[in-house]
């Protein structure tokens, strides 16, 4: 029975989509069976995140409005064969419930080991019905006072829903910010939100999970690590930023 987690951060773009699909991969290349699912119907991106747009024939509302079954909308990964996506690409007819997005999940949950679910920006419907079919979390933010104050927010919800877990996982985080004291630390959102540390991701040149991130240990891998093994690492944004060459990699980076 898949562990189902709902990928969620209250405010727009702090990379819940970008979250959901490298940690998919990262879980996939260990092996395990993975399933993506777009719940973010109408602003739905998952299927460009994943570079699978060109292979979409049904989706999420189809297996909702009864078109077809759930196995018809998911599409394998090109390069990890035990990663599926079921995109959503166009709104439903009408308000699709709680219960019948849990069917849809519950039917497809004994084939893979992980559902993580895209969850769409706020605090409405969208978001009461991904945190629905879950029973587990992981909450986006980004390491400023705003997004801070949403995601504290979107916490509390969460517990109010009865979660299992709340796995925190800060994006976005500029190393070289946060060693000239310009940027929050990942310790210091942490405290702020409580709740377990899952990772920390930088502020990376390129997300773009088509072209699949190079390095055997990249921040996704050690994030996929603390999710399936409990393990506590954390990615060091920071070090290399620190000391007299740090301090030159500031100013160059300042620079660029
Ligand atoms: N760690 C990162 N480094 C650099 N860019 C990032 C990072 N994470 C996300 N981005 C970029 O930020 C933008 C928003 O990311 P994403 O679509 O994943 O956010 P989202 O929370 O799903 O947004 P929405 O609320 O609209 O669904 C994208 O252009 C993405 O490439
Ligand atoms: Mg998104």
């Amino acid at each position: 029975m898949a562990r189902r987690l709902v990928v969620t951060g209250g405010k727009g773009g702090t990379g819940k989509t970008t979250i959901c699909a490298n940690l998919g991969i990262a879980l996939a290349k260990k092996n395990l069976r993975v399933l993506l699912v777009d719940f973010d119907l109408g602003l739905n991106n998952l299927d460009v995140a994943m570079g699978i747009e060109h292979k979409v024939v049904y989706d999420f509302v189809d297996v909702a409005e009864g078109r077809c079954r759930g196995a018809q909308a998911l599409v394998q990964d090109a390069f990890e064969p035990t990663l599926f996506t079921m995109p959503s690409g166009h709104l439903a007819k009408r308000p699709i419930s709680v219960d019948l997005a849990n069917r849809v999940v519950s039917r497809l949950a004994d084939s893979f080991d992980y559902i993580l679910i895209d969850c769409p920006a706020g605090v409405d419907s969208g978001f009461r019905r991904a945190v629905g079919c879950a029973n587990e979390s992981i909450v986006v933010v980004t390491p400023h006072l705003a997004g801070i104050r949403d995601a504290d927010k979107t916490v509390a919800m969460l517990d109010n829903a009865g979660m299992l877990s709340v796995n925190v996982v800060v994006n976005r985080v500029r190393g070289d910010l946060v060693a000239g004291g310009e940027m929050l630390s990942i310790f210091e959102v942490f405290s702020l939100l409580g709740h377990n540390s899952l990772g920390a991701i930088p502020e990376l040149d390129d997300v773009n999970c088509c072209k699949r991130l190079k390095g055997k240990h990249n921040p996704f891998d050690i994030l996929a690590d603390n999710l399936h093994n409990g393990t506590k690492e954390m990615f060091d944004c920071v070090s290399q930023y620190n000391g007299l060459f740090g301090s030159l990699r500031r100013k160059l980076k300042r620079n660029v």
